[in-house]
């Protein structure tokens, strides 16, 4: 297996964490848009999930045991709001407890308030694109920070505004399975709509919290560089992916943070549109391209906006666990290369600490830096968690 020999120094404060949500953990999401599927058989059952709803402290024992000291994790809106207007306070004490075991372990808390999953009431009348809903999601940020304010040190709105969009309106892969792009190019407006609501409120009556969204970032290469066409396919495919959106919420952030995990080299196609072409790359179990050199791209076209960055999700599904050391340590390597030239990245949390649920791909994608025993529960650590211990900070 690889081992570098190198150590990567990042400043104190610096946060090194890992990243998961809410369903993809916790088990028993009952009251959510995703429970309702997939009782219907459209998406696996997530079932128990992990059973981190339980096994938590746990979890959060084994980040701190092979190094991490921050972990960014999500409240699910079905559990705090399970009927319109009903809160539900035994859920808000299970956060709370979840929030202070993570504080006990050493763990700054970075914490997601819509990650992919809805009440099944609001998905019901059209979820973010439901009339009021910007309203009804500034309601459960403003009561969730209300209640959780001294345990949370920083908050995340929505997670990947654009990728949750397209999964769920363009694709039809996810919930309610729609393939429109009218609709898609609608719902990612609504998102737009919502952050900003749930911003502002937040604000209004919170001032000091620092409040951003998980942005999902694709660094998109021209094929020829020598080649206009080329590079303005790759410039018009980063504008569309990439700012569209930070540029419209961008007076609404406190900071940025950045899900990395795509890259393609790409030229415009003779008939019309793009191709990509294959980046002769390690590939991971889903087929993806891995690129570290990417981050350091996109962290260096964040600065234009002057806001702390952190990368909120990059990971890989491998289950053989031979790849996942070199792309943690490269990916840390390439952001501290920009952090160098000026990036001002606080932060990298790998996706994800215990293999989980993967939306419609099931419990198959093995992201973890833990194996989880799908039939037992059991949580055993990868060798690759070690690469953490190059990693110094201070
Ligand atoms: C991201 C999602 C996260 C997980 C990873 C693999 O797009 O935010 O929930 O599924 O991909």
């Amino acid at each position: 297996m690889y081992k570098p020999e190198a150590e990567i120094q990042f400043p104190k404060d610096f946060l090194l964490g890992a990243a998961s949500s809410a369903h993809q953990v916790e088990g028993n999401n009952k009251n959510s848009d995703w429970w309702h599927y997939e009782e219907l058989g459209k998406v696996p059952k997530s079932g128990l999930a992990t059973d981190h709803y339980n096994r938590f402290d746990e979890d959060f024992g084994i980040a701190q045991s092979i190094g991490l000291n921050a972990m960014r994790i999500s409240i699910e809106w079905a559990r705090i709001e399970p009927q319109p207007g009903t809160w539900d306070m035994e859920a808000v004490e299970h956060y709370r407890k979840v929030l202070q075991s993570m504080k006990q372990r050493g763990l700054t808390r970075m914490v997601t308030l819509q990650h992919f999953t809805l009440p099944w009431w609001l998905a019901k009348r059209g979820g973010f694109s439901a009339s009021n809903a910007d309203e009804l999601f500034a309601r459960y940020c403003v009561f969730v920070v209300e209640n959780l304010i001294n345990d949370v040190e920083l908050w995340v709105t929505i997670n990947e505004p654009e990728i949750y969009s397209r999964m769920t309106r363009f694709l039809g892969l996810h919930p309610p399975f729609k393939k429109n792009i009218i609709s898609a190019l609608w719902y990612g407006h609504c998102l737009v709509k919502s952050h900003k609501a749930a911003f502002r409120a937040i604000k209004k009556s919170f001032p000091n919290v620092k409040v951003g969204i998980a942005k999902n970032d694709v660094y998109n290469e021209p094929a020829r560089r020598s080649h206009w066409l080329d590079r303005l396919t790759a410039k018009v495919m980063n504008y569309f992916g990439n700012e569209y959106f930070l540029v419209r919420i961008s007076n609404e952030l406190d900071f940025i943070g950045l899900n990395y995990y795509f890259s393609h080299v790409v030229k415009l196609s003779l008939f019309g549109g793009y191709e990509t072409v294959n980046r002769n790359a390690p590939m991971s179990d889903m087929g993806w391209r891995t690129y570290p050199e990417g981050i350091y791209h996109l962290l260096l076209d964040l600065k234009k906006y002057h806001k702390p960055i952190y990368i909120t999700e990059n990971g890989i599904a491998n289950s053989s666990d031979d790849m996942r050391q070199r792309f943690i340590f490269e990916h840390l390597e390439w952001t501290k290369k920009a952090m160098e030239q000026g990036a001002d990245v606080r932060g990298y949390f790998y996706w994800t600490l215990v293999d989980n649920y993967e939306w419609h791909d099931g419990f198959d994608p093995k992201f973890g830096l833990v194996e989880l025993n799908n039939e037992t529960l059991a949580r055993k650590v990868r060798t690759s968690s070690e690469i953490f211990k190059q990693i110094k900070i201070g």
